[in-house]
């Protein structure tokens, strides 16, 4: 594994490497000094080119606990710059020494781009491109579904026989996209629910079941329920209409009360965040018990770092 580009390019046995070393980065936590030498001395790019908080915040953390030196490039490219600016920014912090980028862009396929091109020669880490993929993502949510679904006896277990149910903005989300290729990966039975407006030509090729009603899906009795942020942002372009309101948007796909009680007992919802409270979940479902949307923000650290440990370290220096 030289980039991670896509969650769709994970091998079985390379996924759950990533989730088992995440493991071991998790542990480490309760050491008084929670530093790790593994990446002492060298130095990742870390570029943005979309609005971003926890993602980026998360992989700071990660190389950091790493000890690793970061250069930190954040702006929103023009989309007609897109090409040249990513070549250049890529260029510029190689000359400066970067040795790994992470790259997140509002162009799908940016990172494959980069990792493709004669521009650096460097491991590659897809932060989300677009609406395409965002890979860590997918493997943070992997990584707290194991966690809870599986319990003690989780290392080197996939989620066979599971079953996760992903609800609301499909068309435009590359976590949905990056969830269905990873949980498909590991074993796990995976139902998208959405407005019709909202699900993905082609989506009927995808490894995984549709439907356009969320009680049908939540009388299921899945392990996992996974609440899809409205990206808003990226409807305005085609002038919204994707549904009549979003008080109608609420009543049909949004998670409330009654819906999370309607979930198994010891089910568990996600949400990647921001969490539009009232649109997909409303105030009250998203504190619920039930819900582990903190957990995956500390998850994110672990996997990060583990996604850094085996693309820069391993092989050199135990951690
Ligand atoms: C997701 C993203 O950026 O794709 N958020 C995140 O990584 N924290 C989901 C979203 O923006 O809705």
């Amino acid at each position: 594994m030289k980039h991670l580009l896509s969650a769709g390019d994970l091998s079985l046995d390379e996924a759950l490497l990533i989730l088992d070393t995440a493991e071991t980065m998790r542990e480490t936590n309760a050491r008084t000094i929670r530093k790790l030498p593994a990446l002492r001395g060298r130095t990742i790019a870390i570029m943005f080119f979309e609005d971003s908080t926890r993602t980026r915040l998360s992989f700071e953390a990660a190389a950091k606990r790493l000890s690793a030196d970061i250069l930190n490039f954040s702006a929103k490219g023009s989309s007609l710059s897109k090409g040249e600016s990513l070549k250049d920014t890529a260029q510029t912090l190689k000359a400066m020494g970067a040795e790994a980028f992470i790259v997140r862009h509002q162009a799908s396929g940016a990172a494959h781009r980069l990792a493709a091109s004669s521009w650096i020669d460097a491991p590659v880490i897809n932060a989300g491109d677009g609406t395409h993929q965002h890979p860590t993502q997918a493997l943070l949510d992997a990584f707290t579904m194991r966690r809870h679904l599986l319990g003690a006896d989780r290392l080197g277990k996939d989620l066979s026989g599971k079953h996760v149910v992903i609800v609301g903005d499909i068309l435009h989300s590359r976590v949905a996209r990056s969830n269905v290729d990873l949980l498909h990966t590991l074993g796990a039975k995976v139902t998208l629910v959405a407005p019709p407006t909202l699900m993905p030509v082609g989506v009927q090729a995808w490894n995984c079941e549709i439907t356009y009603d969320l009680d049908e899906a939540i009388a299921e009795g899945p392990e996992a329920l996974m609440m899809l942020r409205v990206q808003h942002e990226r409807m305005s372009a085609a002038g919204g209409g994707y549904f009549p309101s979003p008080e109608e948007y609420h009543r049909a796909y949004g998670l409330d009360l009654a819906r999370s009680n309607a979930l198994p007992e010891d089910a568990i919802v996600l949400h990647p965040g921001p969490m539009n409270r009232g649109l997909e979940i409303s105030a009250e479902a998203a504190d619920i018990d039930k819900s582990v949307v903190v957990e995956q923000v500390q998850n994110g650290v672990y996997v990060r770092m583990a996604v850094l440990y085996l693309l820069l370290a391993h092989g050199e220096e135990a951690a």
